[in-house]
């Protein structure tokens, strides 16, 4: 064999990874290979790979004479949709996809060449943990990439597709990312399998319920996207990857977009006049952005906050807004969890912020205030407050109390805070208000629910409108529904070049 054929010998046998055999078992449970993950996530012929011939280094367990070119995980760099990222796809055929010293080192690699060159990482992980031949080295290898997660938290983007098993201490890598994305049937996250549930609390439970995606998606809030398949998976993180700019330095490239006729009458009949029906949000989200531009996140969980991203005359923006369709729209614990870690990613990458109010306050009660609603409530009041991003703020109805203050009121810093003429801003509901102030009247008068019906109109007519925040200046424009779109688009352009430093400290202490 001369030196040609034996690069061509070599690259052959890295290319197979655990054999065919494997690959073949791999197809068998509905799964594609790191390979041709990779093959249909990059665009056509841009992949370069690094580290190919890596080889692990263990002597024990017989483990010299098991060796697979590249160790288990194929790292490199190309293009999606022709913006440069970089990529780890874990190879289950190889090790099961465990995570050795050198698998570690490998990923380390592109993670500090994406952080030098400013763009995004995606990890395609389908892997059985840490490399058990190889004991701690492997866990320093985790905690090494744990570390650069950190790193680079803030500085690129980071998404986590689980795309097979993932326990143990290797959730915390995808936990520390931006996103998390699973598939459907054939992936999992848990910090301990059935097994150690079952000898320690005495569950019985299957993988997919302990930690499967639709349990991630729903339950946990872990994932932010369950996916049907892998394909879809894949379909997913480039959609999500165009929302986004390469590093925190850049702004998210704008789509074309022609302007043309930006008055959106439907949502003139969207909010119904009866204050306690509700409405779907979505629809209004339909209406302002951007044909079919908005993307959900944590679509099955918290879902009386909805959050999500789309386009505004072709910019992207990050949208928090409240869901009078599920509980009134209420703000509880998973809902302020849900909005404020999205508001911090938006923020740290320059994607402005559009918040839609329809809050009826805090859900009260012993579960929530024993589960920390006033810390967790003061999550989103902090990562609001602290983002310097454009800012605007639309009252669709009720802002009342403090989820007033909280969902971007002009007194945390918004930029620009428009409410529609149904809006309803005071500290509380008309009934409740009234119950509260004119006790004493309604006890005593003869006829009490007439009593009560006039205070609560009373107390109507006088705070449940936009105009007194908007003598203030709270609210700086009240506008038709209709024209929510065109004030928006110009809106952000007026704040393109907004600069808004934050005075000089280390870091914050958000309340986590
Ligand atoms: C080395 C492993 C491995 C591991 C799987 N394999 N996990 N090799 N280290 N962690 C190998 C198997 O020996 C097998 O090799 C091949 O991968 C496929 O595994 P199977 O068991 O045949 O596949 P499957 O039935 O699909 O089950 C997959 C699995 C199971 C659920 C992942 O393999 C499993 O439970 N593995 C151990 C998981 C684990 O406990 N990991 C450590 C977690 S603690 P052959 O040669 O037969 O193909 C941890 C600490 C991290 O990760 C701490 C960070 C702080």
């Amino acid at each position: 064999m001369n030196k040609f054929e034996q690069l061509a010998s070599k690259t052959n046998e890295a290319l197979l990874g655990g054999g065919e055999k494997r690959i073949a078992d791999q197809h068998k449970k509905g799964k594609l290979t790191a390979r041709e993950r990779i093959h249909f996530f990059m665009d056509e012929g841009s992949f370069e790979e690094i580290g190919m011939f890596v080889q692990h280094r263990c002597k024990d367990f017989d483990m010299e004479s098991q060796q697979y070119l590249g160790d288990g995980v194929v790292t490199g760099y190309g293009t999606v949709n022709g913006r440069l990222v970089y990529v780890f796809s874990q190879d289950f055929t190889v090790f099961g996809g465990s995570l050795s010293e050198t698998h570690a080192e490998k990923i380390c690699k592109i993670m500090d060449l994406a952080m030098k060159n400013g763009a995004p990482v995606i990890g395609l992980n389908d892997s059985g943990g840490a490399r058990i031949q190889e004991g701690v080295v492997s866990l320093g290898g985790y905690a090494d990439i744990f570390y650069k997660n950190t790193q680079a938290s803030g500085v690129i983007p980071q998404l986590s597709a689980i795309m097979g098993p993932c326990a143990g201490g290797a959730v915390y890598s995808p936990a520390i990312t931006d996103f998390i994305l699973m598939v459907e049937n054939t992936s999992y996250m848990f910090v301990t399998g059935p097994n150690v549930v079952k000898t320690v609390t005495h569950e019985d439970v299957t993988s997919e319920d302990l930690g499967g995606a639709h349990t991630h998606a729903s339950k946990s809030g872990v994932t932010h996207f369950a996916c049907a398949n892998e394909l879809e998976c894949i379909d997913h993180i480039k959609r999500l990857l165009s929302y986004m700019p390469q590093n925190c330095e850049e702004n998210t490239p704008a789509q074309p977009y022609t302007s043309g006729n930006e008055k959106r009458e439907a949502l003139n009949n969207i909010v119904p006049d009866n204050a306690n029906q509700p409405y779907d949000m979505r629809e209004v989200i339909e209406l302002i952005a951007d044909e079919n531009s908005f993307l959900e996140v944590h679509k099955e969980w918290a879902d009386n906050i909805v959050v999500g991203f789309a386009r505004i005359a072709g910019r992207s923006i990050g949208i928090i807004a409240n869901q009078p369709a599920v509980l009134a729209g209420v703000l509880d614990i998973n809902s302020s969890r849900k909005g404020a870690r999205f508001v911090r990613f938006c923020d740290c990458f320059n994607i402005p912020l559009l918040t839609l109010v329809d809050v009826p306050g805090f859900l009260p009660g012993t579960d929530q205030e024993w589960h920390g609603i006033i810390t967790n409530g003061a999550k989103l009041l902090y990562a609001l407050s602290e983002a310097t991003v454009p800012k605007i703020t639309v009252i669709t109805r009720k802002a009342y109390g403090g989820a007033y203050d909280v969902m971007n009121s002009k007194h945390i810093g918004a930029d620009m805070n428009y409410a529609w003429p149904q809006a309803e801003i005071a500290v509380m509901g008309a009934k409740g208000a009234a119950e509260i102030i004119f006790k004493k009247e309604i006890t005593e008068a003869t006829d009490k629910e007439a009593k009560l019906k006039e205070k609560t109109d009373e107390y109507t007519d006088k705070f449940a409108n936009p105009y007194l925040a908007a003598a203030r200046g709270f609210v700086d424009e009240v506008i038709l529904p209709e024209q929510t779109r065109e004030k928006l688009i110009k809106a952000y352009k007026m704040l393109e070049n907004k600069v808004a430093n934050m005075p000089k400290k280390k870091h914050g202490n958000i309340p986590l």
